[in-house]
């Protein structure tokens, strides 16, 4: 277990700051290691995950809070450009059926916590 991974209750932002569809990432250290990860708004949904393509383990957004496509459809990877759904799924050369991991988050009282 990565020593910077937030524990479960942590608030990572309020859903107003989240586009819809939209993106944020978050990164917290502890000492010399990262923990990075990304939320991702689909309507009321949250969804969490891993900053990492299972591809070759590279992050996957190239600039902060930009994980997904223009149209807001897919999740990209800035690595080798591999596309997954908002849940998480790839759909795309490198990455099809591979899976991000995931990282969850809940949403209450319209904040996002980690859970
Ligand atoms: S590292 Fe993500 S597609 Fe290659």
């Amino acid at each position: 277990m990565n020593p910077a991974r937030p524990a479960a209750g942590v608030k990572l932002c309020a859903m107003s700051d989240l586009e819809d569809p939209g993106s944020k990432g978050f990164r917290f250290r502890a000492d010399t290691r990262l923990f990075a990860g990304f939320v991702v708004r689909r309507g009321d949904e949250v969804m969490g995950y891993i900053d990492q393509c299972p591809h070759a383990g590279w992050p996957l957004g190239a600039l902060d809070d930009r994980y997904l496509t223009r149209g807001g459809d897919h999740i990209l990877c800035a690595g080798h450009g591999g596309l997954f759904t908002l849940d998480g799924l790839g759909v795309s050369t490198p990455c099809v059926g591979d899976r991000l991991i995931s990282w969850p988050v809940t949403v209450r009282a319209g904040d996002v916590f980690t859970a």
